[in-house]
């Protein structure tokens, strides 16, 4: 019996190290409220704000700190990002708080002697931070909307940095991936330790401070005084381009919604910095003639309409769009019904359509990318879409010594050369090149849907250019095709964006002879892994909350009550 506690110790010794403490739940329904969001510990503080008696937007607060400390590969404050808020009671609103580009950056920027964009400097490293977004996205929401104190919505996030929360096998093996790229541009980082192993606790005292200067001094605790200095003194270390004055001179901005009917429902999404909801909105415009739900889903003539209307889409995004505030982007041409529809009458069914590849465009797709998107819907039916992203994963990489937070690789979202590809194989012109204290166009396309004049669905998603056609094909697959949601998420997905002239598919996509029909008719494939990553909320007709989270990634996770 003197050996019992010996041997129990020996026994709880061999026993397998708890992982982590949460599991993740892709879909269920709620009567009150619900949250769609990338991560259970994210979800969950989110749920709790929401029990608390907080609104969408304390939720969402409270939930976007979180995730730059329990998923610091895309969660963050040192990028940027996306609302769309729709309150029970008065009008959609968005608020860009995209990055900038800083003072002293310039249009030829990443181009060499010869004029050849340089392999990496838009992507990896210090000057492909834009000045981040995120804090001053976060604080103007809270101030317009919010409900509880700020305060309470930044200490979870400050107690998960301080306390530690436990790593994933898969973070694990993501995080061995990149520890090379760590040690580039980082003395060391909480993540460095290549001893961690699945369950380690991993602790970020230098971000608590941050986030705690945050709960204290709102706006001002990131943008002003300490952090400050961290980040200008990173960026000097590196040679980077952020100054004490880039940092003070950010602001989020409230602008208005791009909306488009579509049937019986209204699509309400981001208007630029953001492509998604011009591109969303003409690609709706362009299906809607065409009975895609007598023709069936991924039938060929459905794939086909869809295709094209990708195709006419992003054609139009590399041309005209940009940030509107500085380059005079023709909103209402590109909405016109008339022009949509004089768009696709060159479209035939006998043969696929061209892209006229000016630019070989390439998707480099190399990188697993990954940003973040949360739906939520409160008790009083506020509706919340957030995306929000470092753009690759941890962004450039570059870690604020001192500041413990990762900083954005989003420069890349520029067009660094008229018809080079970036990282997502997009191409720009004009409309998107660098200028000083502009946004870099983006593809994140954070919805909600109304149906008959009520809120019917909040989605979103992370997935770079293949962003915009996951939206797409969500709402369609429950609006066209008659899916639930979670069958419409899990929905195996297809992507064009003009150039380069192909589609991309996932595996279980285009099955039944319908890719073979396809590419009789001249159209190209190829097949890759998996695309965007779907979070989403929808309103039942009994008025009960469907939420649904994606299975492409493993950690997303649906809450509510
Ligand atoms: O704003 C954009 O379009 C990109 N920076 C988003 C990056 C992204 O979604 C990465 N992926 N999963």
């Amino acid at each position: 019996m003197k050996y019992f506690p010996l041997l129990l110790l020996v026994l709880l010794g061999c026993r397998e190290t708890p992982r982590v403490d949460y599991e993740a739940q892709k879909s269920a329904s709620f009567p009150t409220a619900a949250i769609a969001g990338p991560h259970p510990l994210a979800t969950q503080t989110g749920l709790e704000i929401l029990r608390r008696g907080g609104n969408a937007i304390d939720a969402a607060v409270a939930m976007q700190l979180t995730m730059a400390v329990v998923f610091p590969r895309a969660g963050n404050i040192g990028g940027g990002g996306f609302l769309v808020y729709r309150p029970a009671q008065g009008e959609p609103v968005t608020l860009d708080y995209r990055e900038i580009a800083p003072a002293a950056a310039g249009r030829d920027m990443y181009l060499d002697s010869l004029g050849d964009v340089t392999d990496g400097l838009s992507t990896r490293g210090h000057l492909a931070v834009g000045v981040p977004g995120t804090v001053a996205g976060i604080v103007a929401m809270h101030e317009r909307f919010g409900s509880l104190p700020w305060a309470e919505l930044v200490q979870p996030a400050i107690d998960f940095a301080r306390d530690g929360y436990r790593l994933s096998e898969s973070e694990i093996g993501r995080l061995k991936r990149y520890h090379a790229d760590f040690a580039e541009f980082n003395e060391s980082t909480p993540f460095s330790d290549s001893s961690m192993v699945a369950g380690t606790q991993v602790q970020q005292p230098d971000l608590a401070a941050t986030l705690t200067r945050i709960q204290a001094e709102g706006h001002a605790g990131f943008y002003e005084g300490e952090t400050a200095d961290l980040i200008v003194a990173e960026m000097e270390s590196g040679g980077g381009l952020i100054t004490r004055e880039d940092l003070r001179n950010y602001e989020a901005k409230w602008k208005a919604p791009i909306t488009k009917d579509y049937r019986d429902y209204r699509l309400i999404s981001m208007p630029p910095s953001s492509s998604g909801g011009i591109a969303l909105a003409q690609m709706v415009e362009m299906v809607e003639p065409y009975p895609l739900d007598d023709y069936g889903f991924q039938s060929v003539r459905s794939v086909q309409v869809i295709a094209e209307a990708m195709r006419r889409a992003y054609a139009d995004r590399a041309e005209y769009l940009g940030d509107a505030d500085f380059y005079p982007v023709p909103v209402d041409s590109l909405l016109s019904d008339d022009y949509l529809k004089a768009r696709m009458s060159d479209f035939r069914w006998d043969s696929a359509g061209t892209s006229d590849n000016i630019a070989a465009g390439q998707v480099a797709m190399k990188e697993n990318f990954e940003t973040t998107h949360i739906s939520i819907v409160d008790s009083l039916g506020n509706a919340v879409s957030i995306t929000t992203t470092l753009n690759g994963n941890f962004g450039s990489k570059v870690m604020v010594d001192g500041g413990g937070f990762f900083l954005n690789n989003e420069m890349d979202d520029f067009s660094a050369k008229p018809g080079v590809p970036n990282m997502f194989g997009l191409v720009g012109k004009e409309a998107n090149a660098i200028q000083p204290g502009k946004r870099m166009l983006s593809s994140m396309t954070p919805t909600i849907v109304e149906k008959d004049g009520n809120l019917f669905m909040v989605l979103g998603a992370p997935g770079g250019s293949t962003i915009i056609t996951a939206v797409l094909q969500t709402f369609l697959n429950v609006a066209e095709y008659g899916m639930t949601l979670p069958e419409a998420v899990d929905a195996p997905r297809f992507h064009h964006q003009w150039l380069p002239d192909e589609i991309l598919y996932e595996k279980d996509a285009l099955g039944g002879g319908v890719l073979d029909s396809l590419q009789e008719l001249g159209y190209t494939f190829r097949e890759v892994n998996s695309m965007a990553v779907i979070k989403a909320v929808q309103v039942l007709p009994d008025g009960s909350l469907q939420a649904a989270a994606d299975p492409r990634n493993p950690d997303d996770d649906v809450e509510g009550y």
